[in-house]
């Protein structure tokens, strides 16, 4: 007989499943995880580090995994090569994220022929079958790869793949998705906190993978997030950002009465200082949560509203939901009505065919929105969506030219906005000594402002202070404390 070690092949992504519309689990489980004696006693004495890509909800999940760790009796590590367990938390938005990703598992082979025993790969890379085949064929030390599905059941997998001693343990579902609460977790930060109000996304954007990596929209329970949401607070977190792909749908599945704008409210009565929220689509952004936002002086009033063109060709092709008209006046009521708004986007250049007269139009938008802060993206085709099957005439230079001239426009108003900051004072959380020059802090204004001011107190990291603003640059602003 040939003791060969056996590779556990539970499941494999399936695209077709993943682009099924219906919520097939919209189930709430409340005891589905725990961590076995074997699990604990494995982890006496052993280390993880956790490598994290991509948005906000990534970052959450990977707090998840470290709060099962720690109940594993693991120590986190920062050098990689000093890992037990390795997990890479992937992101598939842009290929570039995908290439970074594959980068790092090829260097973890030299780690898994030292001490590391687990090389995990895990999240929304995993959800794409041709990404699974490539880890599988080409990346063997990787031994086990979990889909976004599975995130609740990390525990369960990983006990498996140790005590029965598989060469590798494969396990993605491409589904709906249920709702999961009580998740152990170990957050990265003691003041600023990721509460998830809802997960997956329905708005199947013709460009975006999201839809098919993480399932459907499915909100959690108000009650839950505002538990969640008070212990914070009880706790002394200073800052809270209410997650989810498109939150302003908050509730819908629900159908119980609840919404984005009543949770909205209910969270900021807890009087949480800081209270945000990420990503708002431009369809579902109603009044009442531009009236809530209004109300309450601890929402911020900085607010991420992602355009991706200004074209309503390109909207149209990109199945957005709103045009150019409707997106204006949704700024110009924002606008009029929430004091202080400071606008964020998102805009996607080089879309399949974009002309330069559709591209023009997302350079006039830039001008009609004067957005204070943007993110801006080269388009990048993903397997399986719409947008990917369509042909693309527009060559590479073109797109990389575009991108050019549009940050060029958007730092216009990115700078104007920060230069008219100078001189006056503004509240600022402190993060602690700046990433660059150890003699500052860094911290955040109220509108999102990344601000440098000279400081070596560290009892002020995680406390709002007064920080007058001295000089600006188009990403960061200089101050002093007052
Ligand atoms: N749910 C959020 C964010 C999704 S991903 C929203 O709808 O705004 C974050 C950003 O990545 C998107 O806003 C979009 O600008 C960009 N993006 C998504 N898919 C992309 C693709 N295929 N190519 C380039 N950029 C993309
Ligand atoms: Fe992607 Fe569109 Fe959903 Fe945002 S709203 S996650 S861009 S499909
Ligand atoms: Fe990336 Fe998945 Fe978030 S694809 S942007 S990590 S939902």
């Amino acid at each position: 007989m040939s003791n060969k070690r056996k590779d556990c092949i539970i499941s494999l992504p399936c695209l077709e499943d993943a682009r099924k519309k219906n919520i097939d689990q919209n189930t709430i489980y409340r005891n589905y995880y725990f961590v076995d004696e074997f699990l604990k006693s494995f982890g006496i004495g052993k280390k993880y580090f956790i490598r994290t890509y991509g948005c906000q909800a990534n970052v959450r999940d990977s707090e998840v995994v470290a709060g099962i760790f720690k109940e594993m009796n693991m120590l986190e590590t920062q050098d990689i090569s000093d890992a037990d367990i390795i997990v890479i938390n992937t992101c598939a938005v842009r290929e570039n994220a995908v290439d970074k990703m594959f980068g790092e598992i090829g260097s973890c082979k030299a780690y898994r022929k030292n001490k590391c025993q687990v090389c995990a790969v895990i999240g929304c890379v995993c959800e794409q079958p041709d990404n699974v085949e490539k880890i599988m064929s080409k990346y063997p030390h990787v031994n086990m790869i979990l889909g976004t599905h599975e995130l609740p059941f990390f525990a369960d997998n990983l006990s498996k793949l140790l005590q029965n001693n598989y060469k590798r343990l494969i396990n993605v579902k491409s589904q709906g998705g249920s709702v999961y609460e009580n998740f152990p977790s170990m957050r990265q930060n003691n003041y600023k906190a990721f509460v998830n109000i809802m997960y997956g996304c329905n708005k199947f954007c013709s460009y975006c993978i999201v839809p098919y990596t993480r399932g459907r929209e499915r909100s959690r329970l108000m009650e839950d997030i505002i538990k969640e949401c008070r212990d914070l607070v009880n706790n002394g977190y200073q800052e809270i950002t209410l997650l989810g792909q498109n939150v302003n749908a908050y509730g819908k599945d629900l159908k119980n009465g609840s919404s984005f704008a009543k949770l909205l409210e209910e969270v900021a009565k807890l009087n949480i200082p800081r209270l945000r929220f990420t990503t708002s689509h431009p369809f579902d952004f109603s009044d009442d949560i531009i009236d809530v936002i209004a109300k309450y002086d601890n929402i911020m009033k900085s607010i991420h509203l992602p355009v991706q063109s200004g074209s309503d060709e390109i909207l149209k092709l990109m199945a957005r939901r709103y045009n150019s008209k409707q997106y204006k006046e949704l700024v110009d009521k924002m606008r009029k009505k929430i004091k202080g708004l400071t606008l964020s986007t998102d805009i996607i250049v080089g879309f399949p065919n974009e002309s330069e007269e559709q591209f023009e139009k997302t350079l006039e938008m830039v001008d009609y929105a004067k957005y204070e802060s943007a993110f801006t993206f080269i388009y990048s085709p993903r397997k399986g969506t719409p947008a990917a099957k369509l042909n693309d005439n527009i060559s590479d230079e073109i797109k990389h030219e575009r991108f050019n001239r549009l940050v060029k426009r958007l730092e216009v108003y990115v700078s104007n906005y920060a230069l008219s900051m100078v001189g006056n004072t503004y509240k600022v959380l402190v993060d602690g000594p700046s990433k660059s020059d150890k003699s500052m802090f860094s911290g955040y204004t109220e509108s999102n402002k990344l601000v440098h001011f000279k400081c070596d107190d560290s009892t002020l990291i995680g406390k709002i202070v007064d920080v007058k603003i001295l000089e600006s640059h188009t990403y960061s602003l200089i101050g002093e404390l007052l």
